[in-house]
Parts: C-alpha cells; sequence; structure tokens
C-alpha cells in the first residue's frame, strides 16, 4: 500500500533519512520506533510531500502525495506541531479542510464526536491543552475517512485515558483494514499499540519485523530495542569532520554498560519544523518536553 524506497533526506550535513526502504501493510498498527532524533518526522514528512526527498521516493498505492487528487480523503496525517490557525474555532478549522477536499460538511461533527470534541470545538483552537489539541489533529486526519494514516507521536501530550483511547481508536481503525503509521520514542507505548514495528537510528533502518519477533530477540522488548538502536544513538562523524550528534536529548539511554557514547542535548530550536503559525513552535517544544518523561 504505502512503498518506500531508498527515501534519502540530507539538512546541511546531517544525514536525517539515509536510505530507507520499507513497505506499510494495511489491517495492522505500524509503529515507527526509534530515538530522538533518528528521523521519524522527517520520513513522515517526505512521505507527505512536506520536504523534498534528496534521493528515493514514497508511494502511496503507486503514487506520490502530491499526485493524489483529494489528499484528505486517501491519507490522514497527524503532523509533529499543531497546524491549525489559533483564532479559529476548531469547528472552523475541520470544516476549512472539509471544504478544500471535496468532504461533507456533517462529517466534521462526526469527527469531532469521536476523539471527543464536540462541546469543545465551538471554542478558539489556541485556547486549547496539549491533549485537546492532539485531539483535533486526529479528527483532521479522520476527516476525509482514509485508507491510510500517518500519526507523528499522536501519544504526546495525552493524559493516560487519552493514551488509552489513542490506541483503541488506531486498533480499530487498522482492524477496518487501513494503513496505520504511528511514530514514537517510546518502545513500551509501542509495545501495546503496534503489531508491526519498523525501527530507525540514525536514519537507517534496524529493523522492520512484528513486536513479538523483536520481543524473542532479548529478555524484553525493551531489551531488544536498546541493543539494536544502542550503537546508533552516539556519536557520529559528518562527512567535513565536524562532530555532530544525531540530536537526540536522551529519551532513550542505555541505563548502564552501554559502550556507545550518550547523545549531547540538542538545542530545541532546531528540534522542529516551523508550521509558520503562532503556536507551532511553542507547541512543538512542549511535545519534545512531553516526551522526555
Ligand atoms: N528542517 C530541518 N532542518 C535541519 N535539520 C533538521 C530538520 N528537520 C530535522 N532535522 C534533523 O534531522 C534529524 C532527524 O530529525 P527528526 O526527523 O525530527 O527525528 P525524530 O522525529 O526521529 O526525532 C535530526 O538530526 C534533526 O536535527
Ligand atoms: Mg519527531
Amino acid at each position: 500500500m504505502i512503498e518506500i524506497r531508498g527515501l534519502t533526506k540530507r539538512y546541511g550535513r546531517t544525514l536525517a533519512v539515509d536510505a530507507l526502504s520499507f513497505d506499510l501493510r494495511p489491517g495492522v498498527v505500524t509503529g515507527f520506533l526509534g530515538p530522538n532524533g533518528s528521523g521519524k518526522s522527517t520520513t513522515m514528512r517526505l512521505i507527505l510531500g512536506l520536504d523534498m526527498p534528496d534521493a528515493g521516493q514514497a508511494r502511496i498505492g503507486g503514487r506520490r502525495y502530491r499526485d493524489l487528487r483529494w489528499p484528505l480523503r486517501e491519507v490522514g496525517a497527524l503532523p509533529e506541531a499543531r497546524a491549525f490557525h489559533p483564532g479559529r474555532t476548531g469547528r472552523d478549522h475541520l470544516a476549512a479542510l472539509a471544504a478544500s477536499n471535496a468532504i461533507a460538511r456533517r462529517r466534521v461533527d462526526e469527527v469531532l464526536d469521536m476523539v471527543g470534541l464536540a462541546d469543545a470545538a465551538r471554542s478558539r483552537a489556541g485556547s486549547f491543552s496539549l491533549g485537546m489539541a492532539q485531539r483535533l489533529g486526529i479528527a483532521a486526519a479522520l476527516l476525509g475517512d482514509p485508507q491510510v494514516l500517518l500519526l507523528d507521536e499522536p501519544v504526546n501530550g495525552l493524559d493516560p485515558a487519552g493514551i488509552h483511547w489513542i490506541r483503541d481508536l488506531l486498533k480499530s481503525l487498522a482492524a477496518e483494514g487501513r494503513v496505520v503509521f504511528v511514530s514514537s520514542h517510546l518502545i513500551s507505548e509501542m509495545a501495546l499499540m503496534a503489531e508491526h514495528l519498523v525501527v530507525i537510528g540514525q536514519g537507517r533502518l534496524l529493523a522492520d519485523t512484528s513486536v513479538a519477533e523483536l520481543s524473542a530477540r532479548a529478555a524484553s522488548l525493551e531489551d531488544a530495542f536498546l541493543e539494536l538502536t544502542g550503537t546508533s544513538t552516539g556519536f557520529r562523524r559528518a562527512p567535513g569532520g565536524s562532530r555532530e550528534t544525531p540530536g537526540g536529548s536522551g529519551g532513550l539511554q542505555r541505563s548502564s554498560g552501554g559502550s556507545s557514547p550518550r547523545p549531547a542535548p540538542r538545542a530545541a530550536a532546531t528540534a522542529f519544523r516551523s508550521t509558520g503559525q503562532r503556536g507551532g513552535r511553542r507547541a512543538a517544544f512542549l511535545t519534545r518536553q512531553g516526551g522526555r518523561r
């Protein structure tokens, strides 16, 4: 359904995504797992045509995202940061998206019900908590009833009830035969949510396997994940010779005995994509802070 082939993206000297190839199949939740800075958000942006790859391609049902006639009806996406106008109500935001993709207006209320925002959506989106903003983002992703859902760290900012809710929602969407691709830097979260895993480190594919198979490789799934990513969270040398970190700030550090050096903290300012809208940067920053706990 989705084919990623040789996908490569460089930002200056940082090789954010390095010749990634994998397929995403319908019917299962696929977790996209990797330490902070490993290239998950970049990969998602490349699939969505929000960034251009330096090499390789991502195809959705054989086509590039930008060639889709009604993108929101084929691919629903929850990007990393808030992507709505803070002065609009949640309902108006969704209504504008619906209109731009020839989606019936009544669908707006349907998805607001699905995400539990039926009442709150009459308020200005700028006043939303991070958890409510995530729910609004998920409502936008569901608006076109798409066969493919891409969600970048959707549980960040959600309370335990919200996390439980999204887990059930994604599983049921996959069970309906959709492609569901959801990123996280938290192996514990992925273990509960996903059936299949694509694991990356420093932009490179480390594993494309089932949760069950990865768990069987070590004493626990977490151990297996740390073994897999342990060698990819250290420093790497950029082609020009300067030292560079993969950008992670240690969401997943080895507890002891790790032979690879720990990633150095990165300036938060490099960590997010500017949405060009007020609230985007702050929300993205908070998302990251929340993700580190
Ligand atoms: N727009 C950008 N400009 C420069 N560097 C970027 C940009 N986006 C991501 N990067 C860098 O690419 C690497 C991968 O980042 P990202 O895809 O955000 O990782 P993840 O989502 O796994 O945390 C990091 O080193 C990050 O600093
Ligand atoms: Mg990310």
